[in-house]
C-alpha cells in the first residue's frame, strides 16, 4: 500500500464503467444463459415458418424480468437476418387495440407508416396479407405484453383476425406468439369461445431465475460494463440477493449495478462497495412501478395520483376527487379502477357498507410517496 491519499480515487477523466451501455433497457445481451428450454420450445414452434409453412402458435408466460422479450428479440433478429420470414414484435403496452397492432405490423412490413387519414381496418389487413401472399412470405407476430390487449378488451378481436387470416385471405400464413407477465391471467380462458376454437397454442413457461443463475447472468454484465476489479464477489452476491427479493426481476439487478456504479463515482471511488448498492436499492426496487406508470394514459395516471393523495379515504371521496380533477364519470372511473387493479398498482376490494350495498375500497400497492415522486417525473 502506498501512502498516496489519492490512491483508490477517481480522477475526472476516469470512470468505473468500461461500457455503461450494457445497463440500458434496450441492450440485447451477447449471451443468454439459463433459457435453453424456452429457446428450444420457441424454435420448435417457429421452424415451419422457415420452410414456408404456417408456424405453431405459442403462449409464453412468466413473471417480469425473466427474459421473455429478450428471447423473442434474439430469435426474431436471427430469423430476419438468416431467412425470408417476416418477424415483428408488437409492444401491446403501446399498441393496445387491434387497429394499432395492425398499423404497427403494416409499418414494419412496408417500412413506412400507414396513411394516418383513417384507412379502414379491413383495408389495412388486406394490404398486409396481399403483400405476404405476393411475396410468399410467412409472418410471425409476437404480441408482447399481450395482457394489455385484455385490459382494453381488444385481445379476442386481434387474435381472431390474426389466426383466421388464412381463411379470409387464402394463402396468408401467420403465426402468433403471445407473451404475458400477468400470472393471474389465464390467456386462453379469457378469450371468446370463437377464438378458443381456433387457438391451440404450444405453451412455454419462463420461470424465475434462482440466485445462482442471477449471479451468473449479472457477472457477465459486470465484466462487460465495469473495469476489472470494480465489483467484487460479495457486492455482486448482494445485488443478486436484492434482485431475488424483488421477485427475481433481472431489471432490478441491472439497474442496481448501474446506480451503484454511479454512486461509487460520486464518492470518487474506484470500486463499488456494499454501501453504494444499499443506497441504489431505494430507487432500483421501484423499476416495476416506474415501468408501469410510464405507459398509463393521462386519466389513468390522474386516478393513481388521487389514490396516492387520498390514502385511507373512502371510495366515495376518491371518486369525487377524481371526478373533480378529470371531469370523467363513474363508468370510466370503474373501467380505470379495473385496469389499475389488473396491473397490480391498486387493489380494489368490495366492502359492505352497512345496509347500502357494496362499495369498492382502493388500496395502493406501493408506497404513496414513491408513486407521487414518479408521477411528478422524478
Ligand atoms: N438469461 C439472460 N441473460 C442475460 N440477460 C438477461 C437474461 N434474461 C433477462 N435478461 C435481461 O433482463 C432484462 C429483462 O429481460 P426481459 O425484458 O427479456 O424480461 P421479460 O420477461 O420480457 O419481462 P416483462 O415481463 O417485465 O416484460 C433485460 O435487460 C434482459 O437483457
Ligand atoms: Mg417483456
Amino acid at each position: 500500500m502506498s501512502d498516496d491519499p489519492e490512491e483508490g480515487m477517481l480522477s475526472w477523466d476516469e470512470s468505473v464503467f468500461r461500457d455503461e451501455h450494457v445497463f440500458e433497457i434496450d441492450y440485447v445481451p451477447e449471451t443468454f444463459k439459463h433459457r435453453e428450454t424456452q429457446m428450444e420450445n420457441l424454435k420448435y414452434a417457429l421452424r415451419p415458418a422457415v420452410r414456408g409453412s404456417r408456424p405453431l402458435n405459442v403462449i409464453a408466460r412468466g413473471p417480469p424480468g425473466t427474459g421473455k422479450t429478450t428471447a423473442t428479440q434474439i430469435l426474431f433478429d436471427e430469423l430476419t437476418a438468416q431467412t425470408d420470414v417476416q418477424a415483428v414484435r408488437v409492444n401491446c403496452q403501446v399498441d393496445s387495440t387491434r387497429y394499432s397492432v395492425f398499423s404497427r405490423l403494416f409499418a414494419e412490413i412496408f417500412e413506412y407508416e400507414p396513411p394516418s387519414s383513417g384507412i379502414s381496418f379491413k383495408k389495412l389487413f388486406s394490404q398486409i396479407t396481399d403483400r405476404l401472399v405476393d411475396r410468399e412470405e410467412v409472418l410471425v407476430v409476437a404480441l408482447d405484453d399481450v395482457n394489455y390487449l385484455f385490459y382494453e378488451s381488444e385481445a379476442s378481436d386481434t387474435l381472431y383476425s390474426l389466426l383466421r387470416a388464412h381463411e379470409a385471405h387464402s394463402g396468408a400464413k401467420i403465426g402468433v406468439i403471445c407473451i404475458s407477465s400477468d400470472l393471474d391471467l389465464d390467456v386462453i380462458d379469457a378469450l371468446d369461445t370463437r377464438v378458443q376454437s381456433v387457438f391451440r397454442p404450444e405453451e412455454t413457461y419462463f420461470n424465475k431465475y434462482d440466485q445462482g443463475e442471477i449471479v451468473d447472468i449479472l457477472k457477465e454484465r459486470v465484466d462487460r460494463g465495469f473495469h476489472d476489479g470494480v465489483v467484487d464477489a460479495p457486492v455482486l452476491d448482494r445485488v443478486a440477493e436484492l434482485t431475488e427479493e424483488q421477485g427475481g426481476d433481472l431489471r432490478v439487478g441491472i439497474d442496481l449495478l448501474r446506480r451503484a456504479g454511479m454512486n461509487a463515482e460520486m464518492r470518487a471511488s474506484r470500486s463499488v462497495e456494499l454501501e453504494d448498492v444499499e443506497a441504489a436499492y431505494d430507487k432500483s426496487k421501484y423499476v416495476h412501478l416506474s415501468r408501469r406508470l410510464q405507459e398509463l394514459s393521462d386519466s389513468e395516471s390522474a386516478l393513481v395520483g388521487v389514490v396516492a393523495e387520498h390514502e385511507g379515504e373512502t371510495a366515495g371521496d376518491i371518486y369525487e376527487a377524481f371526478n373533480e380533477r378529470t371531469d370523467l364519470g363513474y363508468t370510466r372511473y370503474s373501467e380505470i379502477v379495473n385496469k389499475l387493479d389488473q396491473l397490480g398498482i391498486v387493489e380494489a376490494t368490495y366492502t359492505d357498507v352497512d345496509g347500502r350495498g357494496r362499495s369498492r375500497e382502493l388500496t395502493l400497492q406501493y408506497d404513496a410517496d414513491a408513486v407521487l415522486d414518479r408521477l411528478a417525473g422524478e
